[in-house]
């Protein structure tokens, strides 16, 4: 029953980011480069970024406004992550959401630049003119943004990604830099739906742990899938770990003591949700297991 209402309330928040995704990502740009970010943005992806953002924003009946723009800004930053992630300086794929990935469609150049408006994109789309969302809440949400993104969150962690090939890295050096890649814009989503609302201090810290694990939990899960599962399943291509030789959870721990892993961070992550003492927890508290218990 639960489970229904939370499938319902998923489905109906999917379409309203992707009429929101594509309204804001512009088809008439110079040279058509929105073209080329709309082919990295539209149709696909899970987009569980913009739900765990639109779930904690319930959490605390937040601005919807201000939540929906926070959802949409942070799907633009990962989906730029991926283009960047898969071009051939970087991890090298040919496929992604079940397409052939943006450089391979639309040539290197292309997909750098398609990634650096994306990126830019995501800040235009969190300080609307007008008064649309209220100029101490845009200026919070572009700031927790660009941390969870930038040389601290997601880039370094890239950073440490590419530094790390082939060498085996300490389970604390590989959680730090699973944190960082993937954790941070986690967090960051579940921290910037929470901005939208009023939350205490006690509940702030909660949220934030929950996203901390979560966001982890994510990129455990995300190694463990890299080998458990099909490209056609997963949209991308399977084994690509192995293949550039990366540092994983799997190649750190094995698939089993990786997977208990997983369920140990689930666990903290409903821990911590009750440690809020919020009351309206039960889409956030169903995105966790969805994370640890998803296929692809
Ligand atoms: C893939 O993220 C990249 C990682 C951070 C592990 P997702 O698995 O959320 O990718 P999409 O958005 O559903 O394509
Ligand atoms: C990517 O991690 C994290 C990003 C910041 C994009 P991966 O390299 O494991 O992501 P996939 O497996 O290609 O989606
Ligand atoms: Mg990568
Ligand atoms: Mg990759
Ligand atoms: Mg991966």
């Amino acid at each position: 029953m639960k489970r229904d209402a939370f499938e319902s309330w998923a489905r109906s928040e999917l379409d309203a980011v992707e009429a929101a995704l594509d309204a804001f990502v512009p088809a008439q740009t110079p040279a058509g480069l929105g073209e080329v970010m709309r082919y990295g943005v539209l149709d696909g992806g899970k987009r569980l970024r913009p739900l765990l953002v639109l779930a904690a924003a319930q959490a605390v009946h937040g601005q919807r406004e201000a939540a929906m723009r926070a959802a949409c800004a942070v799907e633009l930053i990962h989906a730029y992550s991926l283009v960047h992630d898969d071009m051939p300086c970087m991890d090298n794929d040919v496929l992604r959401r079940g397409k052939p990935t943006v450089h391979v469609q639309y040539g290197e150049a292309r997909a750098m630049l398609a990634g650096d408006a994306m990126q830019a994109l995501a800040f235009e789309v969190l300080t609307p003119e007008g008064g649309l969302v209220p100029p101490q809440l845009q200026a919070r949400l572009c700031g927790l943004l660009a941390r969870a993104a930038g040389h601290a969150g997601m880039a370094g962690g890239q950073a440490v990604d590419l530094a790390s090939v082939g060498q085996p890295l300490s389970e604390q050096a590989l959680r730090d830099m699973h944190r960082r890649k993937t954790g941070a814009l986690l967090q960051a989503s579940v921290l910037m739906g929470a901005a939208c609302g009023d939350t205490t201090p006690a509940a702030w810290e909660a949220l934030s742990d929950y996203g901390a694990v979560l966001g982890l939990a994510f990129q455990v899960v995300d190694d463990i899938l890299d080998v458990t599962q099909a490209s056609e399943t997963l949209g991308k291509t399977a084994g690509k770990d192995a293949d550039n030789n990366k540092p994983t959870y799997v190649s750190l721990m094995g698939l089993e003591r990786a997977s208990r892993y997983a369920g140990e961070l689930r666990e903290q992550a409903q821990a911590a949700l009750v440690r809020s003492g919020l009351v309206d927890v039960v889409w956030l508290s169903l995105l966790a297991d969805k994370v640890v218990d998803r296929q692809s």
